[in-house]
C-alpha cells in the first residue's frame, strides 16, 4: 500500500469497471482487453464511472518461472502485463488481474497460495491496481481467513495501492472478515449466470436466485464505505452466446430480456454492489448501454452512505425493497410474475425517512418527477422493477427528527 492511504480509502464507493470472465471466459486475449479499454472510453462507460479493466482467469502461462513468479501466456498475452497496464492507464482507466488463494486457479493455471509476497510485488511492478482473488486450487489444509489474510498482508506491504477483491463465494462468511484482511469487496454468492433462474443441478445462480440468496443472508450491516458485499459481476446484456455461458454447464436458451436486464441492474444498485460489466463491449446495444449508464440508478449505487438495500415486503409476485440514501431513500417495486402487475407501497414500510409529510418522487427509469403524501405505486412489466428515488420535502426537518 502506498504511504498513508488506509485500506478503506481505496474504495469509498462500490468499485465499477469491466471484467473479462462473463464476456470471454477462458478464451480471453490481450486484444480483447485492449478492445474493452477502448470501448469503455468510446461508449461513455468510463465517463459514467466504470474505471477498472480486469483480466479474469486464464491469462497465465501454465508454468511459473524458476522463482515462482507468474508469467503471462506467451500466445494470448504476448506483450506482457506491464505493457497492457500501460495501455489501460493511457486511457485514464485502472488495470486489474486475477489469481487464486490456492495452488491453482479455477481453470487450472498457476496461482498464489504460499507465493503471496512474490506475486504482490509482481502486481505492483506491473502497475496493477486491482486483484480479484479466487478460491480454487488445493488449499493445503489452510482455512479461508488465513489464505486471504496472507494476500492481504502481501498487498499491504507493496508500494502501490491495489484494491483487493475477495472471491470466496460466501462459503466462510467473508462479510465477517473480508475488511479485516484488507479486502475492499468480498463475494457473497456463487457465480451469477445469464439466466433468470437456474435449476439445482445447473451451474451457478440466476439473477432472481442471487437476489433471493442475498435476502436470506441478511448481511447489510457488513457493508459500509470502503468495504462492499459483492453479489458477483453483471450479466446485463448477456445470453447463450457470451463466453461464460458457453463455458459453464448451464442451459441458457435466450438472452436476458430488457426487463430482466433492468431488474438485474436495479437490484445491484439497490444493494450498493460493485458494478463490473461482463458483456462484450465491442458489440453492446444501445438499450444495454442506456441501462448501464443510467445516472439515477448509478447515483443510488454510489450513494455516500454506502448502505445495502433490504427487503421490506416479499411475496411470490410482488416485492418491495428500499435503501436509505443521504437525502432520502430508493424504493424498488419488483414484479416477479409473468403478467403486468400493479405494485403498491407506502413510505412508512420502507427506509424512507418519514418525518416529513410530503415527498418528491423521481422515477429512476424515466426521470419523471412528482409529489406524494406517502403512497408509491407503479404498473410494473413482468419481471420488471420500478425504482423511485424518494426525498422528503423539507428534508432538514426530517433528518433532524429521525
Ligand atoms: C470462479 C469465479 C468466477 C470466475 C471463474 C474463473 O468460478 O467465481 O467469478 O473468476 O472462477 O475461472
Amino acid at each position: 500500500m502506498a504511504d498513508g492511504v488506509p485500506n478503506s480509502a481505496l474504495a469509498p464507493a462500490p468499485p465499477m469497471g469491466w471484467n473479462s470472465w462473463n464476456a470471454h471466459s477462458c478464451a480471453v486475449t490481450e486484444t480483447d482487453i485492449r478492445a474493452a479499454a477502448d470501448a469503455l472510453v468510446e461508449t461513455g462507460l468510463r465517463d459514467a464511472g466504470y474505471e477498472y479493466v480486469v483480466v479474469d482467469d486464464c491469462w497465465m502461462a501454465e508454468e511459473t518461472d524458476d522463482d515462482g513468479r507468474l508469467r503471462a501466456d506467451p500466445e494470448t498475452f504476448p506483450s506482457g502485463m506491464a505493457a497492457l497496464a500501460d495501455y489501460v492507464h493511457d486511457r485514464a482507466l485502472k488495470f486489474g488481474l486475477y489469481s487464486s488463494a490456492g495452488s491453482h486457479t479455477c481453470q487450472g493455471y498457476q496461482a498464489s497460495l504460499g507465493r503471496e509476497r512474490v506475486h504482490a510485488e509482481q502486481l505492483a511492478d506491473w502497475g496493477v491496481d486491482f486483484l480479484k482473488y479466487d478460491n480454487c486450487g488445493d488449499h493445503r489444509g489452510r482455512d479461508a481467513v488465513s489464505r486471504y489474510a496472507a494476500m492481504g498482508d502481501a498487498l499491504a506491504a507493496v508500494d502501490r495501492d491495489i484494491v483487493y477483491s475477495i472471491c470466496e463465494w460466501g462459503e466462510s462468511d467473508p462479510w465477517e472478515w473480508g475488511r479485516n484482511v484488507g479486502g475492499q469487496l468480498w463475494r457473497v454468492t456463487d457465480d451469477a449466470v445469464a439466466k433468470w433462474h437456474t435449476d439445482r443441478d445447473e451451474f451457478g445462480l440466476g439473477i432472481a436466485d442471487i437476489v433471493d440468496r442475498v435476502a436470506e443472508l441478511d448481511i447489510p450491516a457488513a457493508q459500509a464505505p470502503g468495504g462492499w458485499s459483492d453479489p458477483d459481476m453483471l450479466q446485463v446484456g448477456n445470453g447463450p452466446e457470451s463466453g461464460q455461458s458457453r463455458h459453464e454447464p448451464t442451459d441458457i436458451r435466450r438472452p436476458l430480456t430488457a426487463a430482466e436486464n433492468r431488474t438485474h441492474f436495479a437490484f445491484w444498485c439497490l444493494l450498493g454492489a460493485p458494478l463490473f460489466v461482463g458483456t462484450d463491449l465491442t458489440d453492446i446495444s444501445r438499450t444495454v448501454l442506456d441501462i448501464l449508464t443510467n445516472e439515477h440508478l448509478l447515483a443510488i449505487d454510489q450513494d455516500p452512505l454506502g448502505l445495502q438495500g433490504t427487503p421490506d415486503r416479499r411475496d411470490p409476485t410482488r416485492e418491495v425493497w428500499s435503501k436509505r440514501l443521504h437525502d432520502g431513500a430508493a424504493v424498488a417495486l419488483w414484479n416477479r410474475g409473468e403478467d403486468p402487475t400493479d405494485v403498491h407501497a407506502h413510505v412508512d414500510e420502507t427506509s424512507v425517512p418519514t418525518a416529513g409529510d410530503r415527498y418528491s418522487v423521481l422515477d429512476g427509469w424515466t426521470g419523471e418527477q412528482w409529489e406524494t403524501l406517502g403512497e408509491l405505486s407503479a404498473t410494473v412489466e413482468p419481471r420488471g422493477t420500478a425504482v423511485f428515488r424518494v426525498t422528503p420535502l423539507d428534508y432538514s426537518a426530517a433528518s433532524s427528527t429521525s
